[in-house]
């Protein structure tokens, strides 16, 4: 996060100064924040719809104030995502399907070998991206009924969202007293490597948060994992991918909850609201949603809070909640510096990405003749591998969607290179719900209300 996106204002105070009074739409979804920009004037940036029919755009009233937080009671301790750990089926094999299909590498180990007597770890990483595949090892016991019960309901998905902190136990202590739910208190876990605090709390469904904090460790992943030095064969199938860091991770709830699940994040944890967009915004001819953005206080960290909202067929996100469960991690966006490179290679290594017709880039390119903002990648080569971009006038976003990683149209991964842009490819809503959409149909979810 840059400094620039820091002293964010109240978008609907600075909005009544730039727009006339009464509502009307526009050609461009503003997907817009406010921010101090390095010559100390805020200013407004709008991300522009790229399609032929954008959503309507309602300024006023529409977007919710976006505003810093600084109460000055919590702990600002959070650095980045630390890692996420998944319940699995079969640990090995869905570690081997991120090694195989998103070039992963394995990195630590905790099972049998490493008397873990319940619970087999796979641990895999691409840049800072840790993801950890945890199953059961028995027939029966807690770990035995705790994992399964979640895969019972929810399927493989992410049980654990972990937090990079620099204070674990003032950041605990401060969710307790704010009313969060422990399912551990600050413990210490010690190696040969070194320390590390780590706690967890209750976050929405059958998810929760950890908070890590590395003290002086050196090990592969954590204490009592074991660190697998040997590259897997299939690390030489492409060149590196280039994945370097978890951009956000956006969660999926019932309707009506993403106002409580947002309120929680500030409350218990002292987080803000960094960007929001609602259903008049964000519409297909069939379907709608809500999102929250909220960020700790340094913005190091970004959450996405969807919730459903009421069209002729259903949404997406319900779509989602039905076949999940209730709340969950819907994607998780991984970063990269070179989203060609990356999705070129990705896509060799067979990974599934979503299709975007040929007229959303007619559009586009009409459009950018009318904008300040140059795209340094060649539009064809975007085009041939259905990149979106998002842009407004100090910069732009690419990305691209990948279709579920599971049976269950449930958790999928986006692909996001930033050229200045801090927004979430709003512009591209409309495109991505419809190609979203095409497979919904497909699948025989995209009913009736
Ligand atoms: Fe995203």
């Amino acid at each position: 996060m840059t400094k620039e996106s820091r002293g964010l204002l109240p978008l609907n105070l600075v909005l009544s100064t730039l727009t006339p009074p009464g509502s009307f739409e526009t050609p461009h979804a503003w997907a817009g924040f406010i921010s101090k920009s390095s010559g100390h004037k805020y200013s407004v940036r709008p991300s522009k719809s790229l399609n032929s029919a954008p959503p309507a755009v309602n300024f006023r009233g529409r977007f919710t104030a976006l505003r810093r937080r600084r109460s000055g009671k919590f702990s600002s301790g959070y650095q980045s995502f630390d890692h996420v750990t998944f319940y699995v089926g079969n640990a090995l094999q869905a570690a081997t399907f991120y090694i195989a299909r998103f070039g992963f590498s394995p990195v630590a180990y905790s099972g049998l070998e490493t008397n873990s007597r319940d619970v087999a770890t796979h641990v895999i990483r691409q840049g800072t991206i840790t993801f950890a595949f945890a199953s059961a090892l028995n027939p029966e016991g807690k770990m035995t009924d705790e994992i399964g019960k979640h895969i019972w309901k929810h399927g493989d998905g992410a049980k654990d969202i972990a937090f990079k902190v620099t204070d674990c136990r003032g950041i605990y202590a401060k969710a307790m007293e704010r009313g969060a739910t422990s399912i551990r208190e600050p413990t210490e876990l010690k190696d040969e490597h070194g320390t590390v605090l780590i706690a967890s709390i209750h976050a929405f469904g059958d998810t929760t948060h950890s908070f890590v904090e590395r003290v002086d460790y050196k090990g592969p992943f954590l204490p009592g994992f074991r660190a697998i030095t040997e590259e897997d064969p299939l690390m030489k199938l492409t060149p590196a991918i280039g994945l370097d860091f978890i951009d956000h991770i956006v969660s999926n709830h019932p309707d009506h909850q993403m106002e409580s699940v947002v309120q929680w994040y500030e409350r218990v944890l002292g987080w803000h609201r960094f960007w929001s967009v609602d259903d008049k915004q964000i519409h297909t001819e069939y379907s709608s949603l809500r999102s929250i953005v909220v960020a700790d206080d340094s913005e190091k960290v970004k959450c996405p809070v969807n919730e459903p909202a009421k069209g002729k067929k259903k949404s997406q996100i319900q779509e989602y909640v039905e076949y999940y469960g209730g709340s969950g991690a819907q994607h998780m966006a991984l970063h990269t510096s070179d989203i060609i490179h990356a999705v070129s290679f990705l896509k060799q290594r067979g990974c599934k990405f979503l299709t975007i017709p040929s007229s959303y880039y007619t559009n586009l390119k009409e459009r950018l003749k009318h904008s300040p903002t140059v795209i340094k990648e060649d539009m064809d080569t975007l085009q041939k591998l259905n990149i979106l971009i998002d842009y407004d006038d100090t910069g732009y976003l690419l990305q691209i969607f990948t279709k579920p990683s599971q049976d269950r149209p449930t958790l999928f991964y986006e692909v996001i290179q930033r050229h200045g842009h801090q927004g979430f490819g709003a512009g591209n809503f409309k495109s991505l719900f419809e190609a979203i959409e095409r497979d919904q149909n497909d699948r025989g979810n995209l009913t009736d209300m």
